[in-house]
């Protein structure tokens, strides 16, 4: 540990990386030198049934070995094959769960197999049972999981934190193909009983587990890469994604060092996918939502593939620093992107700039502004990481390596410690703290600079970060044609007259060679005026009309981004005969980006539409989807 400017020093506490306290197991007694998992997925009982074999080296003699487990059932435990009697599982306690508690003396250095036969319940927040429509006529069963931040623990007995990793071996029984965190061992020709095997052998937290199975396809998309999903969505995400792929691990590696894990595959999943992309080893989890016929996604897996390095690779020891695996990965995707783009600092400077707008906006959403610091303080554990979600960590994040690159001199001295520091917490999970240790280390001569940041304000103060200097080409033909229409949006009477001015200014500044991001930005900066004047565009309603009038691509494209900012505008035009598109659209998507606020915007308009159409689709969302929606509506705490 190196001395670190007071402020820091301050706060960091003795042990580096710091206790997880999202955690109840008692994690730091042990090293788990390997994971054996050996289950079955059982769709017509909607459950996993099955045993986890734990190999441990103890590190502290204790009297006990806690786990973590949430809506589980644990059927018997045995420590090297000895049936166990003395657990016990815990009363549940919220948001942490239930621990397992075993009574067993084991001592310092001690070996020791510990299997737990389980099964899933009905409760688990870590899967989705769902039949797919993509198969019509017959609905076709499937299963995903999404354990990040802490519902592995729900899916199985673990010691359930980011800061104990491990390699995995696992064998999945399922009437469907498998797909999981690691690499196949079944060859494709061999008979397998519905048994699919794998292996993981880089060591990985247990959020990083991912199963999935139903009526899965395949097509390789690159030397290293295979795409899954289901035959209907195979062609169009074969097309959205095959061109990119190779190149972007490639850039990736350039930027951040060699790839570890061999193969880089992807699933789609169905729609009910709560997120963009969820970065699972060797297989991203993806939403369909990402197919928009023009790639104009892409980023999402130069993101995804970025985790293989921060986070995946290095990744945050407890989840109040989740902003080093999300700020991290955002900074090392726009890397990515830029490397491919003919005018790579205008285009990552456009980039921030956009996160920027989602920043100032999640930063108003926020349930709490503290939520709003880089590094979270979850109260020991009382505070649920996924109440805590939003772009901070991700924009804040990623706006702070941009500002250390900058101090430090630029891309040319922090690429090779981009490098370094990867190479330096390599299969490790650390905290903040050793970060910047890491910073001090690699920079001795820049120990002033160094010094000199305000790491109060970045890591500790809620609230917007200081704006860097970003370079504004690509933002700025947009600024003018909003301006425009913000400041005439009362000069003219009707919208032909609208129209024959704005068709005009909108020619001017090349609308129509606008990239999908650029009319993404027009949009963001159209509901610009609804912070000081929330009724902007409902009181100019004919300028609003004009806008839908004039800009039918934003209307008729398939790029979801677009599509609910547009929402937005109109809803808060007050367009009322939009209000059941929003909801129908509502029961077609499951990503909580859409979802929550989509809820929030309709909840806005007609409380009662928001409230029905919720609880018209509230089965078809994943379960922590559902539950953060019904908060969300003050359906519950
Ligand atoms: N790791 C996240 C998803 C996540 C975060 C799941 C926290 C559960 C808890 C993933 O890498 C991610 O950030 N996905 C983004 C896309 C990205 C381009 C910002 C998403 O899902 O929108
Ligand atoms: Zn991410």
């Amino acid at each position: 540990m190196s001395s670190l400017p007071k402020v820091i020093q301050d706060r960091r506490h003795t042990q580096s990386p710091e206790i997880d306290h999202s955690t109840l197991s008692n994690y730091k007694n042990f090293k788990v030198t390997n994971t054996h998992l050996n289950i079955e997925l059982q769709f017509d009982t909607k459950k996993i049934v099955g045993l986890v074999t734990y190999n441990l080296n103890v590190l502290q003699s204790v009297s006990k070995i806690i786990l973590d487990s949430s809506f589980l059932k644990i059927n018997s435990i045995a420590i090297n094959d000895k049936d166990i009697k003395s657990f016990k599982i815990n009363e549940r306690e919220e948001p942490r769960g239930s621990s397992i508690e075993i009574d067993h003396q084991v001592n310092e250095n001690d070996e020791l197999n510990l299997t737990l036969n389980f099964e899933t319940t009905d409760k688990s927040t870590a899967i989705q049972w769902l039949k797919t429509e993509s198969n019509t006529p017959d609905s076709v069963d499937y299963i995903f999981t999404q354990l990040e931040p802490n519902h592995a623990r729900s899916l199985l007995p673990s010691f359930d934190t980011p800061g104990i990793k491990s390699t995995f071996t696992a064998e999945i029984k399922s009437k469907y193909p498998v797909v999981f965190s690691g690499l196949s061992l079944n060859s494709s020709n061999v008979e397998n009983n519905n048994v699919y095997k794998f292996e993981q052998t880089v060591p990985i937290p247990s959020y990083l587990i991912a199963i999935a199975s139903g009526n899965i396809t395949s097509a390789k998309i690159g030397p290293r890469s295979t795409v899954y999903a289901e035959l209907s969505v195979l062609e169009s995400a074969k097309e959205e994604f095959s061109q990119d792929i190779e190149r972007f691990i490639q850039v990736a590696e350039e930027v951040a060092g060699p790839y570890i894990w061999k193969t880089y595959d992807f699933l789609i999943n169905p729609f009910s996918f709560p997120y963009g992309g969820m970065e699972n080893p060797n297989i991203t989890f993806l939403t369909p939502t990402l197919i928009s016929g023009d790639k104009s996604q892409i980023n999402v897996i130069a993101h995804e593939l970025a985790h293989s390095w921060s986070g995946n690779n290095v990744t945050n020891a407890s989840w109040e620093h989740f902003w080093l695996n999300e700020g991290w990965t955002v900074y090392l995707e726009r890397r990515i992107g830029a490397k491919l783009h003919p005018e790579p600092e205008k285009f990552r400077s456009f980039e921030y700039l956009m996160g920027w707008n989602d920043l100032v906006e999640s930063i108003k959403q926020l349930p709490k502004f503290e939520y709003s610091r880089l590094i979270q303080d979850l109260q020991n554990g009382k505070i649920d990481p996924d109440d805590t979600f939003s772009s901070v960590p991700y924009e804040k994040g990623a706006n702070f390596i941009y500002h250390l690159e900058t101090k430090l001199g630029g891309l040319e001295e922090f690429d090779p410690y981009i490098k370094f520091y990867f190479n330096k917490f390599s299969k490790q999970s650390i905290d903040s703290y050793q970060f910047i240790d890491s910073l001090y280390e690699f920079y001795p001569q820049k120990k002033e600079i160094l010094d000199n940041i305000d790491w109060e304000l970045w890591l500790y103060t809620p609230g917007l970060p200081p704006k860097a200097d970003f370079d504004t080409e690509f933002v700025d033909k947009v600024t003018t044609l909003t301006k425009e229409w913000i400041s005439k949006a009362n000069v003219f009477q009707t919208v032909d007259e609208f129209k024959s001015h704005f068709t005009q200014i909108s020619l001017i500044n090349n609308y129509n060679e606008f990239t999908t991001e650029q009319k993404i930005y027009f949009i963001d900066t159209l509901l610009e005026p609804l912070e000081s004047t929330p009724k902007f565009w409902s009181e100019n309603s004919i300028a609003s009309d004009s806008i839908l009038s004039i800009y039918q691509d934003l209307e008729t494209t398939k790029n979801t981004e677009i599509k609910t900012r547009l929402f937005k505008f109109k809803l808060n035009a007050k367009k009322t005969k939009f209000y059941q598109d929003l909801a129908d659209w509502l029961g077609t998507v499951g990503r909580m980006k859409y979802v929550r606020p989509g809820y929030k915007l309709l909840f806005a308009v007609d409380q009662k539409l928001a409230i029905d159409t919720f609880n018209k689709y509230k089965d078809f969302y994943h379960p922590i989807a559902s539950k953060l929606v019904e908060k969300d509506l003050g359906l519950s705490k």
